[in-house]
């Protein structure tokens, strides 16, 4: 490892909330500094950190590197899941992968994301109408923290009735009260007995959902184990709910900073779709993809990374990069050359793009059609961001909501 591969824990990844707040100048270095860089994550763990577009997009393919924690040599701590959740494909690489992977897609089609655009619209409706009367609200409790809670639900296949237990034992598991360390822990045990004894309800009693469908599931090497129907409901909960919180929070915030972009967006509804693939590169909510273990010694730009360590690759810092994309800093409603990693690439690219997409542009095209007046309603530079590296995303959206029009 030579000295300028080497970056000091503080210039890198921090929960310090002036990095997140602002990250980008530190990317900007980051990149400058080099593709490969050696430092550290908040809990001490040694990473090596790809920062620039051709190389982040180059590892997210290569199959050097594997997602299976088996591999980690290089003392990662990271977060680990009881055995019965950590199944799953985002701790696996290969054959189990590509196997559970397919008989996933099986179930996870376009037709069922196109068949829950309805309720989509219908719960952001719901959301919005609880709060337009009183004139102003915080878009994050109003909005874009539920809206996904309820589609992950509904496309489970969660009964309203359980649909209270289940949100509850989700916040616990997505945002601890930090007085109380065991609540994580104690909510992956609650959820893994919920999920558990939802999979055998649907067994008995089948519906029209993503988990009755991945039990049908079944290709020429079998169905899905036990262990691996729960992780994989455990997976589309985790993977799913907290980015597609922030890619709406984060669109709504990329409206509000430039006033016009609201304007342009109410004159032209179509301008949606763009606008939310520019979110997602220029305020990527996920800014790594999970972290990857080499399988043997390898070179990345001329660094050589020993089987074992941990690598992390930077989606957003990736996203900003000045040789893969025009005028990367500034925000453009049109980019058509926007070729994002935010999704991933390549062989764990995100199964449900298509999904949170859908989300995001019901709930930022309602929101703007509905309000068209809207507006923060605290200065943007006062607001205040998520305290974890692994998230982009703002804990409040104070807005008022002028020029209510019915749903
Ligand atoms: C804005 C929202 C989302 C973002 C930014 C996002 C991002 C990602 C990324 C970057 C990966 C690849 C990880 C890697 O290669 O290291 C991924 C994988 C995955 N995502 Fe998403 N995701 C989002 C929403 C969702 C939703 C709504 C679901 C399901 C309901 C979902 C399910 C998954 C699953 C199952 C995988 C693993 C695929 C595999 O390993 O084959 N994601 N996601």
């Amino acid at each position: 490892m030579s000295d300028d591969t080497h970056v000091d824990a503080s210039f890198g990844l921090t929960n310090d909330p002036i990095f997140m707040a602002d990250p980008y100048p530190s990317y900007a270095l980051w990149r400058q500094t080099g593709p490969v860089l050696r430092t550290t994550t908040p809990d001490g763990s040694p990473v090596w950190l790809v920062t620039r577009y051709a190389e982040v997009r180059a590892a997210l393919s290569d199959p050097r590197l594997s997602l299976d924690r088996t591999h980690s040599r290089g003392g990662y701590r990271g977060f680990r899941l009881p055995p019965v959740l950590d199944a799953n494909l985002l701790n696996m690489d290969g054959p189990d992968h590509a196997r559970i992977r397919r008989l996933v897609s099986g179930a996870f089609t376009a037709r069922r994301v196109e068949g829950l655009k309805p309720y989509i619209q219908l719960a952001t409706d719901q959301l919005l109408d609880a709060v337009a009367s009183r004139g102003r609200a915080d878009l994050m409790t109003a909005l874009a923290v539920p809206l996904p809670l309820m589609v992950i639900g509904k496309l489970l296949g969660v009964s309203v009735e359980d649909g209270d237990m289940f949100r509850r034992w989700t916040t616990m598991l997505i945002a601890p009260d930090p007085g109380r360390p065991a609540q994580a822990r104690e909510a992956v045990e609650r959820m893994s007995r919920f999920l558990t004894r939802l999979i055998a309800d649907k067994r008995v009693k089948p519906a029209d959902d993503l988990v009755s469908a991945m039990i049908a599931a079944r290709d020429k090497e079998g169905r899905l184990s036990e262990k691996e129907m729960t992780s994989l409901a455990f997976l589309i909960l985790w993977a799913g709910y907290e980015a597609t919180v922030h890619l709406i929070g984060n669109g709504a915030f990329a409206l509000l900073c430039q006033p016009e972009y609201l304007d342009a967006l109410s004159g032209d509804p179509g301008l949606v779709g763009p606008v939310v693939e520019e979110v997602l590169r220029f305020l990527t909510p996920t800014p790594y993809a999970i972290r990857r273990f080499p399988v043997e010694d390898i070179e990345i730009a001329g660094v050589t990374i020993s089987a074992g360590d941990t690598v992390l690759l930077s989606l957003a810092c990736a996203g900003r990069d000045e040789t893969a994309f025009v005028n990367p800093d500034d925000f453009i409603l049109r980019n058509p050359g926007n070729q994002h990693l935010a999704f991933g690439f390549g062989v764990h690219y995100c199964l449900g793009a298509s999904l949170a997409r859908a989300e995001a542009q019901i709930a930022i095209s309602t929101l703007v059609r509905r309000f068209p007046g809207l507006a923060a309603s605290v200065p943007i530079e006062e607001l205040s961001w998520q305290r974890s590296f692994r998230s982009h995303g703002l804990l409040q959206l104070p807005v008022t909501l002028s020029g209510g029009r019915p749903s």
